[in-house]
C-alpha cells in the first residue's frame, strides 16, 4: 500500500480505532485529517499552514472577508519569515483554503483549533469573548467526534468552560498551547522543543498530539487544566528571567561589572542555558505583558499572592525607566528640546509589531517629556504620533544629540558609524540592545554606551565640539 493510501484509508478510521491501531502496531502513521483553524492572526495562520505542509486537509476561517481574499490569493501581511511560501504550496496543493463563516466550515471537521485573539481585558485578566463567540457558532453543528482545541492562551479552567457551552459529551475539549516566537513562527511550529496536549478526555489528547507526529518532538500529554498552565509558566518564566538579567545588568553598571561576560559566564551552566540572558529596554510584545497579567490574575483568583512575578512586571518598568534617565544623561540631564535619533521600534528584530513594543514605549515617553525624535525601522512605516519616521537610518542621525537602538536589528551593526558621526551634533550612541560592536562607534569618534556594560568614550572630536 502506498503512504498515500495508507494515509487516506488511516484517516477514515475513528479516532478510537486510530488510537488502538497506534498502540498495537507502534505505528507512527500520519493521519491526513480534516482539520478547521479559526483566525487567521500570526498563530493561527502559521498553524493552519503548517498543518496543511504536514499533509492535513486544512480550512482556515477568519471573520475578515478582505484578509480572506487577500490569503486565498497567496498574499500574507504580516511578517513572518517562511509563511507566504507554505500558504503557496499549501494553495497550489488544496490541503489549504480560507473562509469566511466557521459554522459551515466545521461540519466535517475532525478537529476545529481556535485561534482567536485573547487580549488583556479590564484588570489584566484575558478577555475570552472571541473565544466564547466561536464555541456559540459552531457549538450545534459540530460532528459528533470532533475535537475542539485551544491553541490561544486562555486561562485556566477554559476548557472545562468550553466544554459546559458545548454541553456535548460526544465532542472532546484539547488545550494544545503554541509556543511560536513572532518572527521565526514557521521555524518553531515545524522544529519545536516540545508538543503540549492536555484534555479531561485523554484519547482525544492523544489524536491531537498525533497531528504532529512527523515532527518526532516529545510530546507532554496531560490534563487539561496542566496544559493550559504549562503555557503561562513558560512564558511568565521567561518574562522573570529577562526581569533578572536586567536588574543583574544595573547592578553591573553600579559594581563596575560587564552583563555581557556575567551572562557568558551564567549561560554556559546548562541548568540555566543561554538564552533569554540578552538586557534590554524590557520585555515586550503581544504575549509576555499580556501573559504576566493574566497568570497575576489567576493566581489572585485562587488567592495566591504571585509577588515573584509581579516584581517582574514592576523590574520591566523600572527598566523602561532607567532607559529613558539613561538617554537624558546622554543629552545633558534634560530631554526637552533635544534631538534624539531613534534606531528600530519594533518590540524585537525581525518582525513589524509594535504592541506592547518597549522600543516604542521608550519613544512615547522621550516625546512626552519634550524631546525631539527621528526614528528608523526597517520594518515600521507610517505615521506614528509624536515623532518623525523616516525610510533611511542615516536621516536620524542629522542634528542629533544623541542616537538610541532600541531594537536589535542587525542592519544596524553594518551602518557606517563614520557617516552617522558626521551627521550627528552630539557624540552619544546608546546602544539599550548591546547590539554595536562599541569599536566600530569609538573608531567614529562617538562614545558608545551600553546597558550593563562599561561606558566607552571616545577622544573628544572637533565636530562635537563646535
Ligand atoms: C513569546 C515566547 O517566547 C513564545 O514561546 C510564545 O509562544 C509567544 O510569546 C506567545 O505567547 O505566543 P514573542 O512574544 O514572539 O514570543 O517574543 P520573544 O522572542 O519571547 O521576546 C519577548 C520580549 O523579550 C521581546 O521584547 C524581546 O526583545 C525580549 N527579549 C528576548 C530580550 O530582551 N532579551 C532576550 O534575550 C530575549
Amino acid at each position: 500500500m502506498s503512504l498515500l493510501t495508507c494515509r487516506e484509508e488511516y484517516a477514515g478510521l475513528t479516532a478510537a480505532v486510530r488510537a488502538t491501531v497506534n498502540s498495537a502496531c507502534h505505528l507512527q502513521i500520519m493521519t491526513a485529517a480534516r482539520i478547521v483553524v479559526v483566525g487567521t492572526g500570526y498563530v493561527g495562520l502559521t498553524t493552519g499552514a503548517c498543518l496543511a505542509s504536514l499533509g492535513h486537509r486544512v480550512t482556515c476561517v477568519d471573520v475578515d472577508a478582505g484578509k480572506v481574499a487577500r490569503l486565498s490569493a497567496g498574499r500574507v501581511d504580516i511578517l513572518e519569515p517562511g509563511l507566504s511560501e507554505l500558504v503557496d504550496r499549501g494553495l497550489t496543493s488544496g490541503r489549504l483554503t480560507f473562509v469566511v463563516g466557521a459554522r459551515e466550515a466545521v461540519r466535517e471537521a475532525e478537529g476545529v483549533f481556535l485561534c482567536v485573539p485573547t487580549p488583556m481585558g479590564a484588570g489584566g485578566s484575558a478577555d475570552l469573548r472571541a473565544v466564547e463567540a466561536v464555541v456559540a457558532e459552531v457549538g450545534d453543528v459540530l460532528p459528533a467526534g470532533c475535537a475542539v482545541i485551544t491553541k490561544s492562551t486562555v486561562p485556566v479552567g477554559t476548557s472545562r468552560r468550553i466544554r459546559a457551552m458545548l454541553g456535548r459529551v460526544d465532542v472532546p475539549v484539547v488545550s494544545n498551547p503554541e509556543f511560536l516566537r513572532e518572527g521565526t513562527a514557521v521555524a518553531d511550529f515545524l522544529g519545536p522543543d516540545r508538543i503540549v496536549v492536555g484534555s479531561d478526555d485523554l484519547e482525544a489528547a492523544r489524536w491531537v498530539g498525533d497531528l504532529y507526529a512527523d515532527l518526532s518532538a516529545p510530546t507532554v500529554v496531560a490534563d487539561a487544566a496542566s496544559a493550559e498552565l504549562v503555557k503561562y509558566a513558560a512564558n511568565c518564566f521567561l518574562a522573570m528571567k529577562l526581569s533578572y538579567v536586567n536588574a543583574i545588568a544595573e547592578l553591573c553598571e553600579r559594581l563596575g561589572a560587564d552583563i555581557s561576560l556575567v551572562t557568558a559566564g551564567m549561560g554556559y551552566d546548562r541548568r540555566i542555558g543561554r538564552s533569554f540572558l540578552k538586557p534590554g529596554p524590557g520585555w515586550g510584545g503581544s504575549c509576555l505583558p499580556k501573559d504576566t497579567s493574566a497568570l497575576l490574575k489567576i493566581a489572585e483568583s485562587v488567592d495566591y499572592d504571585f509577588q515573584m512575578l509581579s516584581s517582574a512586571i514592576d523590574e520591566n518598568l523600572a527598566q523602561r525607566d532607567r532607559i529613558v534617565a539613561k538617554i537624558a544623561r546622554a543629552v545633558g540631564g534634560t530631554l526637552a528640546g533635544a534631538r534624539i535619533g531613534v534606531l528600530g521600534l519594533a518590540f524585537k528584530a525581525g518582525t513589524n509589531d509594535l504592541r506592547d513594543s518597549p522600543a516604542l514605549a521608550v519613544s512615547s515617553v522621550l516625546c512626552a517629556l519634550g524631546a525631539e525624535l527621528t526614528a528608523y525601522d526597517p520594518a515600521v512605516g507610517g505615521e506614528i504620533a509624536g515623532m518623525t519616521v523616516v525610510d533611511d537610518p542615516y536621516q536620524i542621525a542629522k542634528a542629533a544629540d544623541a542616537v538610541v537602538v532600541l531594537t536589535e536589528w542587525n542592519e544596524f551593526k553594518r551602518l557606517d558609524w563614520s557617516y552617522m558621526a558626521e551627521l550627528m551634533h552630539g557624540d552619544t550612541v546608546v546602544d539599550t540592545r548591546n547590539l554595536l560592536d562599541p569599536r566600530a562607534v569609538l573608531d567614529a569618534g562617538l562614545s558608545w554606551q551600553g546597558i550593563g556594560r562599561p561606558l566607552k568614550r571616545a577622544p573628544l572630536r572637533q565636530g562635537a565640539l563646535s
